[in-house]
């Protein structure tokens, strides 16, 4: 089992909108005994906590189900335990690099390095209306069809 943590802040916005976008191309895609996904926050704010209404509602939109997500802080052992974290924006990709081991930091990327266009954040819609939940939700789409194409080439 090939394992994937999608990092944010909060872990109420971006890293379970990418999870649950992730997963559900996983599963549609026949996938689901080779991937598995997982989300984190680099902040403890939020934890237990399920994912912002906001997100919750633009996903189902599109037929992602978010709300029985909780959200829960990286912790040491993940580093161990992924096999790829992605960061959803270069604070969280540091806090990261902070934390992680040098030996594991190869496991370390931003999320929209598999974008194909040259866009390597996705903004933070917390503080937001409501198109900015829109605009997570179009680049981790393509985000996540395009890291699937690259893991199973
Ligand atoms: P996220 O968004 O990192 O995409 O989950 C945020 C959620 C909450 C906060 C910041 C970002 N906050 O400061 O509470």
């Amino acid at each position: 089992m090939y394992k994937i943590l999608l990092v944010c802040l909060g872990n109420i916005c971006r890293s379970p909108t990418a999870e649950g976008v992730l997963a559900k191309k996983i599963t549609q895609q026949g996938l689901s005994r080779r991937f598995q996904v997982d989300s984190a926050g680099t902040a403890a704010y939020h934890t237990g906590e399920s994912p912002d209404e906001r997100s919750c509602r633009a996903a189902a939109r599109r037929g992602y189900d978010l709300t029985p997500l909780r959200a829960r802080q990286v912790m040491a052992s993940d580093f161990e335990e992924f096999d790829l974290i992605l960061a959803m924006d270069h604070a969280n990709l540091s806090s990261l690099m902070q934390n992680c081991p040098a030996q594991l930091q190869h496991k370390l990327g931003l999320f929209l390095h598999y974008h194909p266009d040259s866009i390597e954040e996705v903004p933070d819609p917390y503080y937001d209306g409501e198109s900015g939940f829109e605009r997570v939700l179009d680049l981790v789409e393509v985000a996540a069809d395009a890291l699937i194409k690259d893991l199973v080439k």
